[in-house]
């Protein structure tokens, strides 16, 4: 008769079911970035996988089960490439933030740091009190955050959405941007395509590119972050703003 595992050595029935998970997902995660998966598994912040919701060139986003250590059922897990990662041109988004020091290492150090960067980002965002996703967890490559949808159905970006009150989401966009950059932080990378609408709010996503205030291409970056905006609601809304007196509303001391 086979001889029975113990109880304790025996890893849980969802444990189990993780790793078949990431066996048939095998194609898509290599080995470290699955034993990064595994870790926030471990930490209770993961419980399973559930489907793709978006294929990036730099990273793909799952939407995922949370696990008990996380306050909601569940979570975007943002998962970034380790194989073709184009992270080179990025560098230049870390050095010259006086928040980190130089870029170097393997494309697993680099990769790992902009994961850090956009979780240490996106805490920025909690605490500037804007519409943004909390961030949960983060190891290596793989973050977790809060997943922006309703009943696990993703949100639509800005792009796709037909805005009932433009005026009051440009409005939002504009104060959120100003109470970011009240907390020392300019998202870089704004557009219809970082805007996601939940329950009517524009919500900005994708932060592993802002930088810190004091970096010296932060102004060049808020003013293209702005004229994204003002051209977007210009061309699709017909709302005119002047630029300068957006720029003045958002770096205006408080
Ligand atoms: N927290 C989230 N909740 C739901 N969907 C998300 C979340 N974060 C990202 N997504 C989806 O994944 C896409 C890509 O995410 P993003 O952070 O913009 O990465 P990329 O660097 O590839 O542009 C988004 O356009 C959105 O559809
Ligand atoms: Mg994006």
């Amino acid at each position: 008769m086979a001889r029975r595992r113990s109880r304790e050595k025996q890893p849980s029935r969802e444990k189990q079911l993780l790793n078949e998970q990431l066996k048939i997902e095998e194609g898509i995660f290599d080995n470290r970035t699955m034993l990064r998966i595994g870790k926030l598994f471990n930490k209770g912040v993961l419980a399973s996988m559930e489907f793709i919701i978006a294929r990036g060139k730099e990273a793909d986003v799952y939407l995922a089960d949370a696990g008990e250590k996380v306050g909601s059922p569940l979570l975007a897990l943002k998962v970034f490439r380790l194989e073709n990662a184009r992270f080179q041109n990025r560098v230049k988004y870390i050095d010259g933030d006086p928040r980190f020091g130089k870029v170097k290492g393997s494309v697993f150090a680099i990769v790992s740091e902009w994961c850090k960067k956009e979780y240490g980002n996106l805490l920025v965002a909690e605490a500037a009190g804007i519409h943004a996703p909390k961030p949960y967890a983060f190891s290596g490559n793989v973050l977790a955050m809060e997943f922006l949808g309703e009943e696990g159905k993703p949100a639509m970006t800005l792009r796709e959405e037909e805005l009932e009150d433009p005026e009051k989401t440009l409005a939002t966009v504009l104060e959120d941007t100003r109470r970011l950059y009240a907390h020392e932080l300019v998202h870089a990378d704004l557009s219809e395509y970082n805007i996601l609408l939940v329950g009517g709010e524009p919500y900005m996503i994708d932060f592993g590119q802002a930088v810190h205030i004091k970096h010296p291409d932060a102004s060049r970056y808020l003013e293209r972050d702005i004229f994204n905006i003002l051209h977007y609601f210009e061309k699709k809304y017909g709302i005119e703003k002047e630029s300068s007196d957006v720029l003045d509303f958002i770096t205006a001391p408080a």
